[in-house]
């Protein structure tokens, strides 16, 4: 029997998780977020947690801001310095080192943005449209399909690979743009020779956060938990969220979303059961589980508030680190496209 794309995929993740626990420094990892808005507990516990344990590991840790990906599907660039320092601030709050980890941006590694016309030539239309993450973001942006969605996946093949990174910590859904990351870096090898490591998506089991009312997470149903709201906001948010009619607090994700929703939250922050914390609650209803859920979140949350609120004081911090991190980036991206050109004799 032969396997899936995915079966083969979660193998290969296996075998690599285990070869990193034993010799954490040969990895290079690269992940990234679009700074769209600030991080919520779903950012968290389903990245940035994995991210901050593998670079206190051993493994060299690179995280991009990917300022280029917020232009893929919307007209304006609207409070993009306030988002990219936000996002370095949440980084550093939720405990990603500059010391260890690389923290940088597209827009000011310009050999990055320049492997880009090369790995174009490696992919094909179709390879392009029928990406399966495009046709989603597609759909979900409601907006036509700009040049720039459609080959977002392979600017991402230059962010994975200017660095030479061999390890990308992804969730199934982001699992084709591995594949098509490692597909160019396989075909220039092949033509030009060999410059570029086939990187291995490291798939994450946390289970997906759902957002407070137990839709999906998302900025726009107002139902995720920021990192950085203050305790007053946390609060206000979820009292607001909604819930049923039934008195009696139980578990139960396909009937009782709103229910269930709150007490995943809670779960999550407290390290109990959602069970436990339903038959704990019971008949004192959705008033008493928000009190709960906002408790479990605010005390969780608080020292990451706190350090957060620290480093937001220091004025310049996060530019800094982005400033110090851009550098390395450029450095390492210049030679990669050196290296490149080598290989495809471009030298005159
Ligand atoms: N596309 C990713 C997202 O929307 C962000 C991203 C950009 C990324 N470049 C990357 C993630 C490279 C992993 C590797 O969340």
């Amino acid at each position: 029997m032969s396997l899936t794309s995915y079966e083969v995929a979660e193998k290969r993740s296996q075998e690599t998780k285990a070869a990193i626990e034993k010799n954490p420094a040969s990895f290079r990892m690269l992940t990234g977020d679009r700074p769209t808005g600030r991080l919520h507990l779903g950012h968290y516990f389903g990245t940035l947690q994995g991210r901050v344990e593998f670079q206190n590991m051993g493994v060299d840790t690179w995280v991009l801001v990917a300022d280029f990906q917020v232009i893929t599907d919307r007209d304006s660039t609207e409070n993009i310095d306030t988002n990219v320092e936000g996002l370095v601030l949440d980084y550093l709050a939720a405990g990603l080192d500059p010391e260890k980890t690389t923290i940088f941006c597209h827009s000011q590694v310009p050999a990055l943005n320049e492997l880009m016309l090369p790995f174009l030539s490696l992919v094909s239309e179709s390879e392009l449209e029928r990406n399966p993450t495009v046709k989603a973001e597609r759909e979900a942006s409601g907006h036509t399909l700009t040049g720039l969605l459609l080959t977002y996946p392979v600017h991402q093949a230059c962010d994975i690979l200017f660095c030479k990174s061999n390890i990308v910590p992804v969730g199934k859904d982001q699992l084709p743009h591995i594949e098509i990351t490692r597909t160019i870096a396989k075909r220039f090898n092949e033509r030009f020779g060999r410059v570029f490591p086939e990187p291995v998506g490291i798939l994450s089991h946390v289970p997906l956060l759902p957002g407070l009312d137990g839709r999906k997470m998302s900025k726009s149903y107002n139902n995720a938990i920021s990192l950085s709201m203050t305790p007053e906001e946390t609060a206000k948010l979820i009292k607001k969220s909604q819930t049923d009619s039934e008195r009696t607090i139980t578990y139960d994700p396909e009937a009782r979303p709103g229910v269930s929703g709150l007490l995943t939250t809670a779960a999550i922050c407290s390290g109990r059961s959602e069970v436990e914390i339903a038959e704990e609650i019971g008949d004192a209803g959705a008033g008493a589980l928000k009190a709960y859920v906002t408790e479990c979140v605010n005390t969780y949350l608080a020292p990451m508030r706190a350090r957060r609120e620290e480093l937001a004081s220091q004025k310049n911090l996060a530019k800094e680190v982005l400033l110090a991190g851009n550098e390395r980036a450029r450095a390492v991206a210049q030679e990669t496209l050196q290296e490149v050109l080598g290989a495809m004799g471009m030298v005159y």
